[in-house]
């Protein structure tokens, strides 16, 4: 990646502004006109949101990849099985733990996964696992059909997460050390992941990172359904396509909101195809995202961000006296909390 290029890219046109106070913005996204039929049937009654969670629904074929780079090991198993199998690698409780988890159509072998895996190779004192989900979660033939089974899952699987990390918790790993990062769909997953973990261990995860959370089926759901300020230590929240693929809730303990709203990013304006080019724009504002933040990995203060109410307020620089902050990874195990108001 030429960092440089991105650099130009980002310094002309990235600008951030963060939501600290979290019930000021929701007006804000009323006049934004500019999605046409693609996001009209994302929240549509054309899709089927189904939250049920009283069924019997396995989802045991997930698979853990786990990722220990400073001793070249790498190991893959069964949901089930995954802590045993992790344990077994002599593992450094005092290292950092980095806890993937994935979206909708995603898969060990995509693009995101490998962005992840570059992203922490070389991070000293850390492992990483990703959640490979896909049995649950690839696309299927059909309006929609292969998104609202996905959603059917979230709930399970979050929970199966929560399982997973409140198994790592008893093999001796500290919540402190544990940090999950969650795009999309994964994001959503993670409420229910740091939910079980709390009812599980008394405690909480160290820090949730939700990049870009789900939008259909979650925007307007009860909050106990979506990741929210409360499930970790710190909670917070990255916005690239609101009111798309991403959900325009403000939920965590902070809120970061990318460009324009946080709803489209540079260079992925809806083309002049309807319908195919809003969706693929949609897509490649969502994507970038999780680069943005993969990005904060090895360049922490990068992104400054400034407390603002509104897109607006922010671009007429009302707001450029107001707190400042950065978005992206703190520096050290210990760090200063950003806390609503
Ligand atoms: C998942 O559960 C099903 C039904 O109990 C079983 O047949 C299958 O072998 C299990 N898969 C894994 C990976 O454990
Ligand atoms: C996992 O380890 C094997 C060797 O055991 C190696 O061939 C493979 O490339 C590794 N995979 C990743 C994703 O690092
Ligand atoms: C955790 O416990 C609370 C209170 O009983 C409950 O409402 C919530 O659903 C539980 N979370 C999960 C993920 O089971």
């Amino acid at each position: 990646m030429d960092v440089r290029a991105r650099r130009a890219i980002i310094m002309t046109s990235v600008i951030v502004c963060v939501m600290l106070s979290a019930s000021l913005i929701l007006s804000t996204y009323a006049n934004y006109n500019s999605f046409g039929p693609f996001r009209t049937l994302l929240y549509s009654d054309w899709i089927t949101c189904d939250h049920n969670k009283n069924m019997e629904v396995s989802v045991n074929e997930t698979q853990v990849f786990f990722y220990d780079f400073a001793n070249d090991i790498n190991a893959t198993s069964p949901i089930d099985q995954a802590v045993n199998i992790i344990s077994t690698y002599n593992l450094d409780v005092t290292r950092r733990f980095i806890v993937f988890v994935p979206g909708y159509k995603s898969h060990i072998s995509k693009k995101t996964e490998e962005l992840i895996r570059q992203t922490f190779q070389n991070v000293p004192n850390t492992y990483l696992i990703i959640f490979d989900h896909s049995t649950y979660t690839t696309s299927r033939p059909g309006k929609l059909k292969g998104y609202e089974r996905a959603v059917y899952h979230t709930y399970y699987l979050g929970k199966a997460v929560g399982k997973f990390l409140t198994e790592l918790r008893r093999k001796g790993v500290p919540s402190r050390n544990i940090h999950c990062v969650g795009h999309s769909l994964g994001s959503q997953m993670l409420g229910y992941a740091g939910s079980a973990y709390i009812n599980a261990t008394g405690e909480k995860l160290w820090r949730v990172t939700a990049i870009d959370p789900a939008g259909p089926c979650f925007s307007n759901s009860l909050i106990e359904e979506q990741i929210r300020s409360g499930v970790a230590e710190y909670v917070e929240v990255y916005h690239c396509n609101a009111g798309g693929l991403g959900t325009t809730s403000v939920l965590g303990d902070a809120d970061f909101f990318f460009n324009y709203e946080g709803a489209i990013q540079p260079k992925c304006n809806p083309g002049i195809l309807p319908g195919k080019g809003e969706s693929d724009a949609a897509k490649c504002s969502h994507k970038a995202c999780v680069r943005y933040w993969a990005y904060t990995v090895h360049n922490p203060g990068y992104f400054l961000a400034w407390k603002c109410d509104s897109y607006k307020e922010f671009n007429k620089g009302r707001c450029a006296g107001n707190e400042v902050t950065i978005a992206g990874r703190p520096p050290a195990v210990k760090q200063a909390h950003i806390r609503k108001g």
